[in-house]
Order: structure tokens, then sequence, then C-alpha cells
């Protein structure tokens, strides 16, 4: 088979590299990919800008399926538009994809399917929105309605910086639009984790859960990022967890698609709240996450390309999804400065690794060299049967990895040493 993936990060190199090992995988094309995926065995990376010059490849190269990686093109509706043509594509339509694309349309669905959440009010005029701030207990949460990129939520301590943020949002306009509409929601207090899941719109199943790390310092310390780092599994997502989100989250999230007939086939992202309370839908993504893709796809031992068909078919009731009995830890490595201004265009020596496989995320091949392009640069991702020799190794061989102003998070997955 010849597939198609879209996307850049290190999401798709990973995506790109299980697949590639696959028997029943000829040719892997990337658009527009990175200096990962271009390395990669059967891999090429291309640069197509518009879904009609995507489909019209996709046409000529009689590619077999296309894998959509991050969220901006399902949102947009790149899903409808291959579908139109009656070319596969792995990725929800346009309405599905809107669980991510619109965060009050996500907690309505939520509401009326009577899926676990934070009490919450969503608000399209300023005025009234400050005035519920008067009103309100804090900490609060503000989220602005649309994507943000990764920056549109944030917990207010008190009613002077809700203010603030509420004004940012919706009269300085901050976010172009996307915080037009806000909603404020309940603080929820707990350890978050993150749930894939893999659906065709009748099944749903469960990916091994995992823990992402988003502040940019040690100790959940400073702004959110993309992700720092992931450890899968999840060591707080125990049995009695996932039992309580699979009957309270996951299952009436299937059963609110279907109802909604939204034909919803690919991977729908859970971020929860693990709270004393019980367990809580913080949001949808609709697509993997990144880095928890890094460090869940050396864990699958069923191929990707399996799932994936399998679900175009609308066929995952059929489906059973191995996991290696082993834990693995994925750390990223960053430029310094980032998730603010950072420098790029530094080049990466990378000293041979004794375990492990490097991510590429931002960073692209020049004259034969890998030389930075983005503020999450490239990840290790170790697996082990003992999640703290994982742990160490990873750590030992990240010091293999250099380029000017490098930085990364020191204690990923350290409070499960303890
Ligand atoms: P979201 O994009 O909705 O997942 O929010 C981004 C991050 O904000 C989450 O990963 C949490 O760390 C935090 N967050 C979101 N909603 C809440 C909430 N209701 N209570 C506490 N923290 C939250
Ligand atoms: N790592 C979080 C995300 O992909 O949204």
């Amino acid at each position: 088979m010849k597939v198609l993936i879209i996307g850049s990060g290190g999401r798709e190199h990973a995506i790109a590299w299980k697949l590639s090992k696959e028997d029943d995988i000829e040719k892997i094309y990337v658009s527009p990919g990175n200096g990962g995926t271009a390395l990669e065995n059967k891999c090429e990376n291309i640069s197509l800008n518009s879904n009609k010059d995507l489909i019209e490849f996709a046409k000529k190269e009689k590619i077999d399926f296309t894998i959509v990686g991050p969220e901006e093109p399902l949102i947009n509706g790149i899903v409808d538009d291959f579908k139109s043509k009656g070319l596969k594509i792995f990725g929800p339509d346009k309405k599905g994809a809107a669980l991510e694309g619109s965060k009050a349309y996500a907690k309505e669905f939520m509401e009326k399917y009577e899926i676990k959440t934070a009490k919450y009010k969503t608000f399209i005029n300023l005025k009234e929105g400050l005035k519920y701030l008067e009103e309100t207990e804090y900490p609060i949460v503000i989220k602005a309605d649309g994507i943000a990129a990764g920056k549109g939520v944030i917990i207010c301590r008190d009613k002077e910086s809700g203010k603030d943020t509420l004004r940012d949002f919706m009269e300085k306009d901050i976010f172009k639009g996307a915080g037009k509409k806000v909603v404020i929601e309940e603080f929820l207090e707990g350890v978050e984790a993150s749930i894939l899941t893999v659906t065709d719109g009748k099944t749903i199943i469960p990916f091994i859960s995992a823990k992402d790390h988003k502040q940019v310092y040690d100790g959940d310390r400073g702004p959110n990022t993309g992700g720092m780092g992931v450890i899968c599994p999840n060591p707080y997502v125990t049995e009695e967890v996932m039992k309580e989100f699979k009957e309270k989250i996951m299952n009436p999230t299937l059963k609110g698609l279907k109802i909604e007939n939204i034909n919803f086939i690919g991977n729908i992202f859970f971020g929860i709240m693990i709270t004393k309370k019980g367990v809580y839908l913080l949001e949808y993504n609709v697509r993997m996450g990144d880095p928890e893709t890094e460090a869940i796809l050396p864990l699958m031992r069923t191929n990707l390309s399996t799932i994936i068909i399998n679900s175009l078919e609308e066929n995952l009731e059929n489906i059973t999804i191995e996991w290696e009995k082993e834990a693995s830890i994925n750390v990223m490595l960053c430029s310094e400065g980032y998730p603010k201004s950072y420098k790029k265009g530094k080049i990466i020596e990378i000293n041979p690794i004794d375990t492990g496989k490097i991510f590429i995320s931002g960073a692209i091949l020049k004259d034969n060299k890998l030389v930075t392009s983005g503020g999450r640069v490239l990840s290790l991702t170790v697996k082990n049967k003992n999640f703290n020799y994982a742990r160490e190794e990873c750590y030992e061989n990240i010091n293999k990895i250099k380029f000017n102003g490098v930085y990364f998070r020191k204690d990923i997955g350290k409070k499960v040493n303890n």
C-alpha cells in the first residue's frame, strides 16, 4: 500500500516510522514532513499546500489512504474534500472536528450526552462575562472557543486576572476571532491523563494511557507548551479510573456521535482530569497527541495500517489492539526560549545512541545536516519492562544529542520514581 501523511511534527514522524516497519506498506509520502521523515525508510517528503493539490497527488499516485496529523486541516474540512472525490482518508469530517474546533460546542455536546465535565457557562457578550466574574468563585478557567495555538486556556486565581483575561480575549481580540466567544468553567483539581482512542463511528477502542507534561519548566512550572515529555502508561490511570472513563466519558461520547449522525472515523484523544470526585473530561482532541504519539506508538504491537484500514472499513469491532508489556518515556528537546521566541537554524549533532528512537519535531535537513526549525526540535523515546530503567537510559542518551541552546525538562516521569 501507498500512504500519504499530512503534517510536519514529531507525531507525523512517529506515524511514518511505525508504518515504515509494516510489511503491507510500500511507500509513505509526507506533506510537508520534516528532517526526520526525510530520512525514514520508504518515506519521501513532498510539499503540497492546498487540498486541491493533495487530492490531485493522491489520485495520481493511487494512494491507498491518507492520514491527517494536526487539527487545523481537519477543522477546515480536508476530510470532506477528500471524501467528495472518493478518496480514503483517516480523520473526522468538519462536523466531527468541531469537537476540537469549538470548545463551546464540545461542552454543549458533553452536557447533552451527560458526559462528566466541569460546570460551565458560555459568553459572547463581554459585559455579561464581566458580571459573571464578579459573582463566581476562584480559581476559575477561561477558555477561548476556537483554536488559539494552545494558548487559549487561562487559569485565573482572582477576579482581577479573570477580568483582564476576558478583556484580552473578547475586547483586544488577541486570538483574532477565536476568543470572541468564551467558555468560563469550574476549576478542577487533580492529575491529568491523555487517553487516545480510535473509532470507526460504531466501535471505540482506547489506546494505552499516557501522561503529558505540559508546562515548560521542571515541577510543572511556567507557561503551557504543546508538551515537554510523556510517560506511558499513565501510572494514575488505574483499572478503576479506566472503567469510570469508559462508562462516564468514552461510551457516552460514541453514543452522542451516533445520535448526532457524526460519521467519525479517526482518533479521539480525551484530555481527562482524575480528581477526588472522579474522572472528568477536560477536552476533546480529534487527532493523536504530540508528543503522546511518540511515546505510544513504540508500544503498539498491532500494525497501525491494520487499525486504520479496519476503521475506514467500519470493521473495528473485529480488531484487538495488542501492546508491548513495557513502559515508555519520551523527553522533548526544545530551543531555548520556547514557548516564547527562540532561535532557529542551529546544527544538531547526534552521537550514536545506545537505545531508543529519536523523533524529529522541528528540524529540517539542510546540506545533509539536521538543523533546528522549531521550538520543539526533537524527542527521544525509550521503552523498557522497567520504567525506571527506561527513564535512566533516556536521560543518559539525551546527552548525546547536542545543539546550541538546547533545553529539556529533567523531571519527566520523576514522580513515578519516588
Ligand atoms: P484544554 O485545552 O481544555 O485541555 O486546557 C488546557 C489545559 O488547561 C489542560 O491541559 C489543563 O491543564 C488546564 N485546564 C483546562 N480546563 C481545566 C479545568 N476545568 N480545571 C483545571 N485545569 C484545567
Ligand atoms: N500534547 C498535547 C496535545 O497534543 O494536544
